[in-house]
């Protein structure tokens, strides 16, 4: 009994107590509700509102994974032999301890060669309906395939020899075993296990402890913004459990936008999906730029008064545009650092390849 109600008292002291107070005494099974920090009825009106548009993050995205598919996949994201020289991993581009992202317009891969694209954070990334900005890959686990035979980015000459690197290294076979009953290595395997791993990189953020009733959670300006931010419409687009990620768009909807890349058009051979890109998940997006599908505007501001005029047509004026990027700011989240955290690299064995600056 005791124990039960341990966990409930300090959900309680942590909810309603500075950080300094003393712990709160147990609460009895029937405690009246914790006092709120009274709501305005537009306050309740507006979580309502915001309710219907946006929904709180879960704690895991998509199917269920072992604790020891998770263990793997950390081990694989964090695994540099998966490049040709040794020097890149996933977490080069998508670095977890600065919001799954490396804050380059575009990102250094193999002897520093750049794409055409910027990298988009992993972080809360399986929400998505598909994965890249033109979303040619269905899942995060169809992803993971992508980088490491990418010769501008991880390099390795194909499938046969990521598997044998992997395989190459003794400390993987029981992880392999641990996580799919034996120790084969297949390339599929690697892909799942990356995949596991990323469906648990979600940052919950103080909106979705708003959405969730706590009204407190949010400042009176990021109330304003988020107010403003469903009024201009950016919710047609950047929407859902993602505040993104949900849907493909025109850039230049509205106004035509000047761009190079022709998005998804590359992958249907659609006219009507020349300029088209995944509207961007802006969770955590005050801490992701630069921006765009090309990194090339790095202040928010801007990204968000193109977005009210390609986008919407509008020009948004000074106090809106605030107000929006304060919203934003809100929808910053916290890694369980744990979860994330490094694991000391495991040692290579007499196969293992060296690394090839070539
Ligand atoms: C050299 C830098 C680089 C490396 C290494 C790299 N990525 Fe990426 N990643 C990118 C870029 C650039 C894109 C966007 C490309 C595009 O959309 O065409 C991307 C896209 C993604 C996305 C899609 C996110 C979204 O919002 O659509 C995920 C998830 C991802 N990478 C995970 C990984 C994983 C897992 C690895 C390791 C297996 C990895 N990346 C290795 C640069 C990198
Ligand atoms: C008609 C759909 C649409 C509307 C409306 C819209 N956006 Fe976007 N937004 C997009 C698309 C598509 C992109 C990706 C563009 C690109 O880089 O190619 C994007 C990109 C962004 C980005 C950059 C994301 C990143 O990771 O670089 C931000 C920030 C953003 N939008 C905010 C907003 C705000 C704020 C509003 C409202 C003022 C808004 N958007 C309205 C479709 C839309």
């Amino acid at each position: 009994m005791r124990n039960a109600l341990l966990p409930l008292a300090m959900l309680i002291a942590c909810a309603d107590d500075p950080p300094t107070a003393p712990p709160a005494p147990p609460a009895a099974p029937e405690a009246p509700e914790a006092p709120e920090a009274s709501p305005t009825s537009d306050t309740t009106a507006l979580a309502s509102r915001a309710n219907a548009v946006f929904k709180p993050l879960p704690t895991w995205m998509g199917d269920k994974a072992s604790a020891d598919m998770v263990a793997l996949g950390r081990q694989l994201y964090y695994e540099k032999r998966l490049s040709k020289n040794h020097d890149i991993s996933c977490n080069s581009c998508h670095q977890l301890d600065a919001f799954g992202q490396d804050g380059e317009p575009t990102s250094p891969g193999h002897k520093g060669q750049r794409g055409g694209r910027n990298s988009p954070t992993s972080l809360n990334a399986a929400l998505h309906i598909a994965q890249f900005w033109d979303g040619r890959a269905e899942d995060v686990e169809a992803q993971a395939k992508g980088p490491i035979l990418n010769p501008i980015e991880m390099a390795i000459a194909d499938e046969a020899t990521a598997v044998a690197i992997i395989a190459s290294i003794p400390g993987y076979a029981p992880m392999f075993t641990a996580a799919y009953g034996d120790d084969q290595v297949t390339y599929d395997r690697m892909a799942d296990a990356i995949g596991a791993f990323e469906r648990g990189l979600v940052t919950p953020s103080p909106v979705d402890a708003f959405l969730k009733g706590d009204a407190s959670a949010l400042d009176a300006e990021q109330i304003a913004g988020m107010e403003t931010y469903m009024d201009v419409g950016c919710t047609t687009c950047h929407n859902g459990v993602g505040v993104g990620g949900a849907g493909y768009f025109k850039l230049g909807m509205v106004q035509p936008y000047e761009t190079k890349d022709a998005g998804r058009f590359d992958v249907t051979g659609l006219e009507s999906d020349r300029f088209v890109f995944k509207a961007p998940s802006l969770r955590n997006i005050t801490q992701t730029g630069p921006y765009l599908h090309d990194g090339s505007i790095t202040d928010l501001s801007e990204v968000v008064r193109i977005m009210g005029k390609h986008q919407l047509g509008r020009e948004l004026d000074g106090a809106q545009v605030g107000g929006i990027v304060a919203f934003l700011g809100a929808l910053e989240g916290k890694l369980d650092a744990e979860y994330a955290k490094e694991p000391a690299t495991l040692a290579s064995g007499p196969a293992t390849p060296k690394p090839d600056p070539s």
